[in-house]
Parts: C-alpha cells; structure tokens; sequence
C-alpha cells in the first residue's frame, strides 16, 4: 500500500497512518473492523477540507471496512427551515457526496452504536467522536484511540489501524479512582460526573466505583462529558462495563478521588451564564429513542414555541415517526432534526444567541463557541421554554 501499488489514495492514507505509528512507537498495523469518522460539518471543514475530500474522493478512495459518519451541519433535508444560510448547505452537500463517493454510510450520527454499529468486545475499530470513541471502548469493550477525521477515513480506506495506546491490553488499566459519593439521580448527574472526572483525570483511564445503575443514555452522556473536559477515551465502571473485572485487579494500587454532591453542582454552575430567548436543545449525543419518548411524554399538551429542539439520527428518528412521538413534539411547537446538532450547526448564523442544554459537553461547546449557555435537566427545560 505504502508503495503505491494500490494507487494514490491508499498510498497518502497509508502514509498517514504509518507517520503516526512511528510518533507513537507502533510495532505494527493491526486489521480494523469498522471506522466512524468524524470531521462533516461544513462549520469546521470549511472550503479547503471540503476540497481535502473531493480530491481523496476523485484519487479513487474507497472504504474496505464498514465506515459510518458523524453529524453534519445541518438537517440535510430540513435545513432551510432551520434557517441554515444557503452558501452553507452547498458545501454539507458537497462533504455529503464526497463521503458517499468513498462508501461511507452517511449516517450523520454521533451515536451509531444505537443503530447498529456496535463492534463486538476485543475487536479492533478506528472510531472518532469522543462520546463514540468512550462508548465503544468502555461499554461496548471494542478497543479504538481518539481518532481524527483523517485518520479514520484513512483507516477506513486501508482497513488497517497502528497499534498503540489503547488497542494494548496493558494500556487499558484503570488509573485512578473515583468514589461516587452522592445517589446520581438524573442523566445529567452522569454528565457532570463525566465532566468532572474529565477535568481531574485528564487523558487517563478512571475507575468509577458505585455509580449506581446507569442506563445506556446516561453512559453515553458520562462519556462524552469526560472525553469533552479531559480527553477520556476509556472509563470502568464497577460490575457495568465489561472489562471492570479484569481492571479490578489492578485498584489496590491505585490513589482514589471522592466526587461529591458539591462537584457536581459546581461543574453544572460553572458553565451557566444566563442566556436570553436561547434554543433550549436535547440530543447532544443524539438521542435514543427512549429520550424521544420521555422527551414527548412531558411536552405533551404545552406550548414550546419553537424554541426546543431535539436532535437524533435518521434511524431512530423514523422509528420516533412510526411511533408518533414526532408528531407530538411537533405538535407542542417543538422541532425534531436529524443528521447535526446543536454544536456543528452554525447557530450563529441561523440567529441564536443562546442555548439551554441538558448536556454538559454542549454546555462546554456552547460557551466556546461565545453563547451566554445555561445547563438544566429535561423537565426544567421544557418547563422554561413553555412559559
Ligand atoms: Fe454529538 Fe454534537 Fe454532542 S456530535 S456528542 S450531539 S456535540
């Protein structure tokens, strides 16, 4: 492949991979599964990433392993009543089709481990996204390293990944502690945990003992707050995630940190800076079904005058339709899109000017991205937004 014997495109993907194998010593490539790739908004590609994939697009690049894709920046049917600007929506077409070109399933999805890329335990994968990345290496015990959107497309067109960091067994040890010491009652509790941990830890592998019963949403949010505040791209859980039994063996070593009722309170308030008339958004990671549900169950009967805004992929927003919870958000003057998300879209110029979110990774992208932000769980928000 490095030699060109498969033509350009497999040559620079494979150049790529192999620079980054020596950076990170790699003994060798290992075969990969399946890639999720990352890197499709028009927001963040912008004109010269755009022309980035059409050239690898035109060289004749092809994915060998099922590849699916990450958000983009807009409804790719609704956008312009999202009031996405039209210049904008040429160029998410443009990644759109490039991406399609190469083979990869244009799935638009954060979580595509909720509608049915779930690599098995063990396996080796290429996947970017930070909450992806975290869900398959701590739930799903799939091995990946934070992955960019080069690297896995390139991955995804060799069908191989360098073998380092994470995908060594010895690098998957838990590192520290965390000592939950408050009842998590809420999915955004899960979330601040994660940020908090996140903030901590920084890029090494928490522990967490008694962190109650979580379900997969609370996982995925827990997930994807570590990863945005500290780089986490692996975390234990006690009897829940499948390798915490083998990490066990290694805890009496290890120092331990108490996280407190207090911590979470002030992670949440620390990202709150009082917005006015903002978009109150759900879906960040994208919802599952069971969201939409819980989320149409309080709207129903209210006025939310087009200011929620619930985010999810295609999947499950067609199962969402068939089971007419769609048409109840709706109906309540909330809005339910597809294929991006609240921080890919370009709120800026669709005239917001402040979110409400029920996720602390959106918090944190929220206030970096210059939104006077502010952080409550579902029922609140639902509740504020109707008034
Ligand atoms: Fe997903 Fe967008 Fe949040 S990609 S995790 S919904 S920032």
């Amino acid at each position: 492949m490095l030699n060109g014997e498969e033509g350009d495109a497999v040559r620079k993907s494979m150049e790529l991979l192999t620079a980054l194998g020596e950076v990170f010593g790699a003994e060798k490539m290992v075969p990969i599964e399946s890639a999720h790739i990352s890197g499709v908004s028009y927001n963040n590609l912008g004109n010269a990433g755009t022309e980035w994939l059409e050239e690898q697009a035109a060289m004749g690049a092809k994915c060998r392993v099922r590849a699916t894709l990450n958000p983009a920046g807009m409804d790719m049917d609704k956008w312009e009543e999202m009031n996405v600007p039209k210049a904008f929506a040429e160029g998410q077409k443009r990644i759109i089709k490039a991406f399609m070109e190469m083979g990869v399933e244009p799935t638009c999805t954060c979580t595509p481990y909720l509608i049915g890329h779930t690599p098995s335990k063990n396996s080796q994968v290429a996947w970017a996204e930070s909450n992806a990345v975290c869900y398959v290496n701590s739930v799903l015990g799939a091995r990946t390293n934070r992955e960019s959107g080069p690297t896995t497309l390139a991955s995804a067109v060799t069908g191989v990944a360098a073998y380092y960091g994470y995908r060594l067994t010895d690098n998957r040890r838990p590192e520290k502690i965390i000592e939950i010491d408050v009842d998590l009652d809420s999915r955004l509790d899960y979330s601040a945990l994660g940020y908090v941990t996140g903030n901590l830890l920084k890029s090494s592998v928490p522990y967490f003992k008694n962190m109650g019963n979580p379900d997969v949403e609370s996982m995925k949010t827990l997930g994807a707050a570590c990863a945005t505040s500290g780089g986490i791209a692996l975390w234990h859980g006690e009897g829940i995630t499948p390798e915490a039994n083998w990490a066990s063996q290694y805890l009496n070593e290890l120092e331990s940190i108490v996280v407190q009722r207090t911590d979470l309170e002030e992670a949440k308030a620390n990202l709150v800076s009082n917005p006015e008339n903002p978009m109150y958004c759900i879906g960040c990671p994208h919802c599952s079904l069971k969201e939409i549900k819980e989320t149409a169950d309080l709207v129903s009967g209210k006025n939310l005058h087009g200011k929620l805004w619930v985010f999810t992929s295609r999947v499950i927003y067609d199962q969402a339709k068939q089971d007419g919870l769609v048409q109840i958000i709706e109906e309540a003057g909330g809005k339910v899109y597809r294929d991006t998300c609240m921080v890919v879209a370009p709120l800026h110029d669709m005239g917001w000017s402040g979110v409400v979110t029920n996720s602390m990774k959106g918090g944190h992208y929220s206030v970096a991205h210059g939104f006077p932000t502010k952080i409550l769980k579902v029922d609140k928000m639902i509740e504020e937004a109707s008034l």
